[in-house]
């Protein structure tokens, strides 16, 4: 079986309700970085770093994946098939993706903020900020920070560089290291692009296809071609 990555944004979701954070209306527009997004927001204002991510977990509650999602899922009849993604939600979990890679963390964990590596799941979507994990330790939300390492990035990078075929959906290939990924692919590997914007593709030296649609549209649409390839 062909190996197929898909590189995934906040863009994938959009389709189901979801802001994404560095268009008209996103995330960004509304919150700055430093205020929600950092270790030193946490510092020093934890409460509004966990009520921003409390909301971003209970919006999660209000939402399905959507055609994009599912039609990602619905690749593994035919591929051996990645995503990572660089989203917080569970819709490609929720869709039936099997192996998805989260590189900024996820919002339905928290973890101890005295060691990275004890994660817990939360129940429900209310992080009250006197929870302690099971080392004793304050919790915090399990999301990358701006100014963070992204831990999973090696092992992120490693799939990417056994894709056969990698697609990259909604995202504007703005943040470091993620949107580096691209550079991990075999140079011969064809690269497809859904993404009704312009992302920053200056990066990509692979054959590149740039299908401009809406995930939900252009997702599925893509998915039926390689199907039909498959199944020559
Ligand atoms: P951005 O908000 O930077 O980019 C969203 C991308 O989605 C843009 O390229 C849009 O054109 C595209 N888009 C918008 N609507 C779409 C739709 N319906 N279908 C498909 N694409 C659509 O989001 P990301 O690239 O995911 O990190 O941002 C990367 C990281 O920056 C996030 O993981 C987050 C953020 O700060 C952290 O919070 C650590």
């Amino acid at each position: 079986m062909k190996k197929i990555v898909v590189f995934t944004g906040a863009g994938v979701s959009a389709d189901s309700g979801l802001a994404t954070f560095r268009d008209a209306d996103g995330l960004w527009a509304n919150y700055r970085i430093e205020d929600v997004c950092t270790p030193e927001a946490l510092a020093r204002n934890r409460a509004l770093v966990i009520e921003f991510y409390n909301k971003r977990r209970r919006e999660l509650d209000n939402v399905e994946p959507n055609a994009a999602h599912r039609a990602i899922a619905e690749l593994e009849r035919w591929y051996d098939v990645d995503v990572v993604t660089q989203n917080v939600d569970d819709l490609h979990e929720r869709a039936g993706s099997s192996r998805v890679t989260h590189l900024h963390g996820e919002l339905r964990k928290l973890r101890s903020e005295r060691n990275p590596d004890v994660i817990v799941p939360i129940k429900g979507w209310e992080q009250h900020l006197d929870d302690r994990g099971p080392d004793g330790a304050l919790l915090r939300p399990h999301i990358v920070f701006f100014g963070e390492a992204v831990p999973m990035f090696d092992t992120a990078a490693r799939i990417a560089s056994t894709a056969d075929m990698f697609i990259v959906v909604g995202t504007s290939l703005a943040v470091y290291p993620a949107a580096s990924l691209v550079h991990y692919v075999r140079r011969d590997v064809p690269i497809w692009l859904v993404d009704p914007g312009n992302p920053d593709t200056r990066l990509i030296r692979n054959p590149l296809t740039h299908i401009k649609k809406r995930a939900a549209e252009g997702m599925p649409e893509l998915v039926r071609e390689l199907e039909t390839v498959a199944g020559r």
